[in-house]
């Protein structure tokens, strides 16, 4: 995809190589954030939030921060703006562009975030919409394996959870299948299996049963039953506290990297917070930087590479 003033609404616009792209960017500004320190001096982000955020707010912000920029940040969406009088998405997304120079959306609803770009002038991010997508998770989730495993291939993954509405497990598959010889298993009740059209593409069993699923894997990918999905509240009890991964589970399998993109509720053990296999609050931190990769590439800056060594060569001494 060319990033320069674009959309970023969901995984199914990237090329093999956007994504290596945006994994060596990410080491880049990870080692050298200094120089990027000022580079949207003068440029304002706007986050719109519609729905719930912690990790994916914060990180788009101080992103946007630490690369000089400034941030207009709405976390009430649905309280807080013209909303509550009926204005439309499209309408808003018109607005905001008048203002601000890139925009980060969350929204309940699949599709919202494509429907308010429609509107928008300005470069337009997917930060979560409903049961659909969540492409910036899935790029931070990429990098994170990439930095542990040392590699983007040859692996083998289990989704442990509600992989029906938990839109970080469609982002990232949909996103790992561009990469070779990964082997997939989904670990889910039958109500809460992932849908056909994202598995079908992929060398993947499912099973319900997590203690079979989680053998000889590479990493583990928990995820926390959706609960603002159900619409019917009781159904939503009936899976709770069905899969649950702690330290003396984890110590049967040898050197699996537990991954999970937060937050948790009791599918993931805090006893396994401070072991070395764990990788969720590395998730967290990537986020950061992934999303400067991100705001930086839709603003139309790549990554800076070094001066030549021509123009600083030793003098010549007599
Ligand atoms: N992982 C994630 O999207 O977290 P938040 O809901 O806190 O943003």
């Amino acid at each position: 995809m060319s990033f320069n003033h674009s959309h970023l609404l969901n995984t199914k616009q990237f090329q093999k190589s956007d994504l290596e792209q945006i994994i060596d960017f990410s080491h880049d500004i990870e080692n050298h954030p200094e120089k990027y320190q000022d580079l949207l001096k003068g440029k304002i982000l706007s986050t719109l939030f519609y729905e719930a955020s912690t990790r994916t707010r914060i990180s788009f912000e101080a992103a946007m921060i630490k690369l000089g920029g400034s941030v207009i940040s709405n976390p009430g969406m649905v309280q807080f703006s013209s909303v509550s009088k009926g204005e439309t998405l499209k309408d808003t997304a018109k607005v905001i562009g008048s203002y601000c120079d890139i925009m980060a959306i969350r929204h309940p609803e699949k599709g919202s975030v494509e429907e308010f770009s429609k509107g928008s002038d300005i470069p337009t991010i997917n930060a979560g919409d409903g049961i659909a997508e969540h492409p910036t998770q899935a790029l931070l989730d990429m990098y994170t394996i990439e930095k542990s495993l040392g590699r983007i291939n040859n692996f083998k993954i289990a989704f442990v959870g509600d992989l029906k509405y938990g839109r970080t497990v469609h982002s990232l598959v949909r996103l790992l299948r561009r990469f070779d010889n990964i082997e997939f298993v989904f670990v889910s009740p039958e109500q809460l299996k992932i849908p056909h059209k994202i598995a079908k593409k992929t060398n993947h069993r499912n099973t319900f049963c997590m203690n079979d699923g989680i053998q000889d894997v590479d990493i583990i990918y928990m995820t926390r039953i959706q609960k603002e999905r159900f619409k019917n509240k009781k159904e939503y009890k009936k899976f709770v506290g069905v899969y649950h991964l702690n330290k003396t589970i984890l110590d049967t399998l040898g050197d699996v990297k537990v991954m999970h993109p937060l937050p948790r509720v009791d599918e993931l053990s805090t006893d396994l917070d401070n072991d070395p296999r764990s990788i969720y609050f590395d998730q967290v931190k990537n986020g950061l930087y992934v999303r400067m990769v991100i705001i930086s590439l839709l603003l139309g800056h790549k990554k800076r590479e070094k001066k030549s060594s021509l123009l600083c060569s030793s003098p010549v001494l007599d």
